[in-house]
């Protein structure tokens, strides 16, 4: 079983748990309007350690891909340090409270496109984000190759040392009286990356278990 193999059949294993335990869903419903609340962020914040990394390659005429990017935690205060933030997002919840959030802090130069990524159309950029996103990705191939392709200088991945979802493990059992079917993460990553001949650049902020470590691919 290649890395590539693994990756998948972890993604399908979660999805799959997900359906048995809430039934089907729409795309995007999974970040519904109560979890996007969560994700908003004041964009005029200082940087923490983490989007300090991500901040250090973004340059003042650079027009940013944010996919993924949900209600603009990263793509908004970015949008202030350069030309253009774009997210590209599949979630009507997150666009939502992208437009709230935008407004709030009168920033003009940040857009949203609702689309998955794999389906989105023309978007080009000089960095490509995609934090917090790789844990949901089944085609992980297809999308790291479009994240190359509409980027001009640096693909950026963001996970966390543990995986967003695989925090709440211990509370799911107890709920659902079963073990949760963990979503990849960093160990499942890095070696798809090496069997795309990726020669990724890795750099974390802080060595803490919720660490964010960046994992920034060339663009080819
Ligand atoms: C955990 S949230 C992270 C949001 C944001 N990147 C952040 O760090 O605050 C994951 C986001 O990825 C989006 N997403 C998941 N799969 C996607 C896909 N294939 N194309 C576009 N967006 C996707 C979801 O809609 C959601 O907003």
């Amino acid at each position: 079983m290649t890395a590539v193999d693994t990756y998948a059949a972890m993604v399908d294993a979660a999805n799959a748990q997900r359906v048995r335990l809430h039934g089907e869903e729409a795309p995007g419903a999974r970040w519904d309007h109560e979890v996007a609340q969560r994700f908003r962020s004041d964009p005029l914040r200082s940087l923490d350690a983490n989007l300090d990394v991500i901040a250090a390659y973004v340059e003042p005429q650079d027009v940013l891909i944010d996919v993924g990017g949900g209600a603009g935690r990263i793509c908004l205060p970015l949008a202030l340090r350069c030309r253009e933030g774009i997210v590209v997002d599949v979630s009507p919840a997150m666009e939502e409270a992208f437009r709230a959030c935008a407004a709030d802090a009168g920033i003009t130069n940040a857009r949203f496109v609702r689309a998955d990524w794999l389906a989105a159309e023309a978007i080009q950029g000089d960095i490509a984000v995609a934090a917090s996103v790789t844990y949901f990705v089944r085609d992980i191939v297809a999308f790291i190759r479009k994240l190359e392709a509409a980027a001009r200088r640096r693909v950026l991945i963001s996970v966390r040392s543990v995986p967003g979802p695989n925090l709440r493990a211990t509370l799911f059992r107890l709920v659902y009286g079963e073990e949760q079917r963990p979503a990849p993460g960093y160990r499942e990553l890095l070696p798809v990356l090496w069997e795309m001949d990726i020669l990724y650049y890795g750099q974390g902020a802080g060595d803490s278990p919720h660490g964010s470590p960046s994992f920034s691919t060339p663009s080819v």
